[in-house]
């Protein structure tokens, strides 16, 4: 097997004040990076509901390489991704790239599936959403939602309909996004929502897992001839 699999980061900051996102900042979003991935996060499934057993570790850590920070006066980057071009990722092929901007218009984060162009490979976050702000996304998970779509997860209900898949067989299908902190069971389809996933749509301190199935998913694409082989030889 591939065993964990460690993905190196540049983080590139852009801000008017580009200091204003600080070390401890930056150091407290990789520390729930790795937490999350590992499944070693503290807030752990409550016994009661269906899904106590299905938390699972995905087998991926996250290493900062670098950090880059670039005082722009630009107050609202959008999602199409103007930040990218104006500060290119660095060797996307062996590196994960994240942008810390404003994003504007309540957007938290955006990300690029895997397959796609190199010059806009990466996520984008806003800095309000960028590792512990306090708030209801205050936990870093923004980030582990983005790296999860980095990875091609998509969201949890398919972004369709009850028979539109996510194509992960052990999550079950659900009609919509879930948000808030929904009480156990929330049930949209057949059976309950599995609403504390990481590609759902709840709060930070509302989500803390991954299945086996998206595991699978995300580590597929790091198999010789996978859309992100390259970043482990
Ligand atoms: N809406 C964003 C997306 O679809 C991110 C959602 C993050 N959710 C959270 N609890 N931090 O990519
Ligand atoms: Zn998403
Ligand atoms: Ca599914």
């Amino acid at each position: 097997g591939l065993g964990i699999i460690n993905i190196p980061v540049y983080i590139h900051i852009v801000y008017p004040n580009a200091n204003s996102i600080s070390d401890a900042q930056v150091n407290s979003q990789m520390a729930t990076l790795n937490a999350d991935f590992r499944d070693t996060n503290v807030d752990q499934l409550p016994s009661g509901t269906t899904f106590a057993n299905d938390a699972t570790d995905a087998g991926f850590s996250f290493s900062l390489a670098g950090v880059f920070r670039h005082n722009d006066p630009k107050s609202s980057w959008g999602t199409n991704d103007a930040v990218k071009a104006a500060y290119p990722p660095i060797t996307p092929s062996t590196h994960m790239n994240i942008w810390v901007c404003e994003i504007g218009g309540g957007i938290l984060g955006y990300a690029q599936f895997p397959g796609g162009k190199e010059s806009t490979d990466g996520i984008v976050l806003g800095g309000d959403f960028f590792g512990n702000t306090g708030g209801v996304y205050g936990l870093g998970r923004t980030a582990t939602h983005e790296v999860g779509h980095y990875l091609n997860l998509r969201h949890i209900w398919g972004d369709g309909r009850c028979r539109q898949d996510d194509f992960v067989a052990d999550t079950p299908n659900a009609d919509s996004s879930n948000g808030g902190c929904p009480t156990f069971p929330s049930t949209s389809c057949k059976s309950a929502d599995m609403t504390m996933n990481y590609m759902d749509y709840t709060y930070d301190a509302c989500m803390y897992m991954f299945t086996d199935g998206q595991r699978n998913r995300m580590r597929a694409i790091f198999q010789p001839g996978g859309a992100r082989a390259s970043m482990i030889n």
